[in-house]
């Protein structure tokens, strides 16, 4: 590879973790003229950000998917233009609670120039405050356009008609001191999507769960609104879901709500034991809701009465209403598959060569984040030192992974730790990003030292409620600040992220 490179210009979608290191991955280049970080919220940080206050409102239809939820908005026909602001629910706030804290220990979730001031686990502001810095440390910070969102990307094909094509992005701003939204256009050779995708809530479908809604109005929420224990005292509450949200908020509900706190659970997670921890009740999966008389019914045919709160901690679903479908010839995502249409090592698009997406994959985060980040800047910069593999090829990847990830009843996008697929898809960057120039010119891939594999393997935010096995080096149960040292798991050690 190597030689002329056309893209000048890069936009990114998102300033959360995955815009910051992909700025930063552009930046080092120094190639590209000009590069633009366009984000919603008033500053970097993405999930991050701690919205003290919000509605905890029921925010979707259940069993609704995003496409129906959060849809795109109405553009103005002339643009640039001046309109009223917006007052479709765009789903920016976020769902961090006051106590929440990372669960992933912090040498995996730092980027590698630089650590987190502590860890292993840390309170939420930490990462908040270090994905803001990140973008001063690298001086990319004047990337940003805050308050921004991208409301239409399409496609634009290139004046010199040479196949390649260029995006168009229609941006609204809000200008908080008219009290108006603002509406342009701009254009770029390249974009990368670092959007996130927890931002919408998913609830399921359940038998009367709708019309349970429209009779008891602030009695279904979503953990998505939730942010205290403190104003459910004395409530008779139900938590939906079992994983990191459904632990956390059962588990911090014991000290305020009345007990038992009761638990609805598809499905076991590692760390449990075989009987749930003090003050909490598990019950399985909800069969149906009974408007008339509030009556909720279990699969085991047991039911609950009087219930003050049910709080639906069922995760969220990618959104990207940006996307238009029908001036880029072929949607972004797929719902019914749950994946990215025509995709390749989650990051990149066989039909759009200048198109690039990080942050998506369930997987290691910040840092998986940084070799996607350079692989992409390397690739938009021409020096990869390997080529993508010819579209056909990219295609028998992704009927692969399908294939895969059906016949072991996972997502698509879910990479595993234990198997080692984590180490190949990574493997997979370091491979196509190589190591830039002698001269310093781009970011080179970081190594998976011995170090940060053995935190991943042994730091455990979550302490496990039965005995599993999970001792410390020398057979004895570690309990030090809340965390534990591990020695065994019976899933996928970064299953829950
Ligand atoms: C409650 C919760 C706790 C978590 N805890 C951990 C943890 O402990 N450890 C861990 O490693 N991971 C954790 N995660 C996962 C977390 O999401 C990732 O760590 C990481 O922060 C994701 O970064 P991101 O940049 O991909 O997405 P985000 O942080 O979501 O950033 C995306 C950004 O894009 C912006 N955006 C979206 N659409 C538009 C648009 N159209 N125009 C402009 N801007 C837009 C958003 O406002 C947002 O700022 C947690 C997630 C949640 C929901
Ligand atoms: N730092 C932290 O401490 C922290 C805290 C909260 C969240 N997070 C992160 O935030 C992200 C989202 O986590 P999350 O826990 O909100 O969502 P999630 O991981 O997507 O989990 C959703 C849960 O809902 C369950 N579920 C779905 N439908 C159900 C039904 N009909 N009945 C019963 N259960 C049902 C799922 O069960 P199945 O497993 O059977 O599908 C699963 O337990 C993750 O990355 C997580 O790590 C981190």
């Amino acid at each position: 590879m190597g030689g002329g490179n056309k893209i000048k210009s890069v936009a990114v979608i998102g300033a959360g973790a995955a815009g910051a290191v992909t700025a930063a991955a552009l930046k080092a280049e120094e190639v590209f003229d000009y590069i633009r970080v366009f984000e919603r919220r008033e500053s970097a940080g993405g999930t991050w950000i701690y919205d003290a206050a919000v509605q905890p409102n029921i925010l979707v239809r259940p069993g609704a998917l995003p496409a129906e939820t959060d849809p795109p908005l109405e553009i103005p026909q002339h643009l640039p233009a001046i309109t009223q602001p917006n007052e479709q629910e765009r789903f920016s706030k976020t769902p961090i609670y006051s106590s929440l804290t990372t669960n992933v220990p912090e040498i995996a979730m730092s980027f590698s120039d630089i650590r987190f001031p502590y860890g292993p686990f840390a309170p939420h502001h930490i990462p908040r405050q270090y994905i803001e810095n990140y973008f001063a440390l690298h001086k990319t910070d004047s990337f940003l356009v805050l308050n921004t969102t991208v409301e239409d990307v399409s496609k634009l094909n290139h004046p010199s008609n040479d196949g390649s094509t260029q995006w168009k992005l229609t941006l609204r701003k809000h200008d908080a001191l008219r009290n108006v939204d603002i509406w342009w256009e701009e254009t770029f050779d390249a974009l990368i999507l670092a959007n996130g995708h927890y931002s919408v809530p998913t609830i399921p479908q359940v038998k009367g769960l709708e019309e349970y809604i429209q009779k008891y109005p602030g009695r279904i929420i979503h953990s998505k609104t939730y942010r205290s224990p403190s104003i459910y005292k004395n409530n008779r509450v139900l938590i939906i879901g079992n994983s990191a949200s459904g632990t956390d908020l059962s588990r911090e509900l014991v000290s305020t709500a009345q007990l038992p706190v009761y638990q609805s659970r598809r499905s076991k997670i590692w760390w449990e034991g075989d009987s749930p921890p003090a003050g909490i009740e598990w019950k399985p999966v909800i069969s149906e809701y009974l408007p008339n008389n509030g009556r909720i019914l279990f699969e085991d045919g047991t039911y609950l009465d009087d219930i003050d709160t049910v709080i639906y901690c069922t995760g969220y679903k990618p959104s990207y209403p940006f996307w238009n479908a029908k001036k880029n010839g072929q949607p972004l995502w797929d719902d019914r598959k749950g994946q990215l249409v025509k995709s390749y090592w989650h990051t990149f698009f066989q039909e759009y060569s200048n198109l690039g997406i990080v942050g998506l994959p369930r997987v290691l985060t910040f840092r998986s984040f940084e070799y996607q980040a350079i692989a992409l800047a390397r690739l938009f910069a021409n020096r990869n030192p390997v080529p993508l593999p010819p579209v056909s090829e990219q295609q028998a990847w992704a009927d692969a992974r399908e294939e895969l990830t059906r016949r072991e009843h996972r997502k698509f996008h879910d990479i595993s730790w234990d198997d080692g697929e984590t180490r190949e898809w990574l493997q997979g960057f370091l491979k196509l990003s190589g190591l830039g120039t002698l001269t310093g010119q781009g970011r080179i891939p970081p190594p998976l030292t011995k170090e940060m594999i053995w935190a991943i393997e042994n730091l455990k935010k979550y302490k496990p409620g039965g005995d599993d096995g999970r001792k410390d080096a020398d057979g004895q149960r570690a309990d030090n600040h809340g965390w534990v040292v591990v020695e065994s798991r019976k899933r996928d050690v970064l299953g829950f992220i």
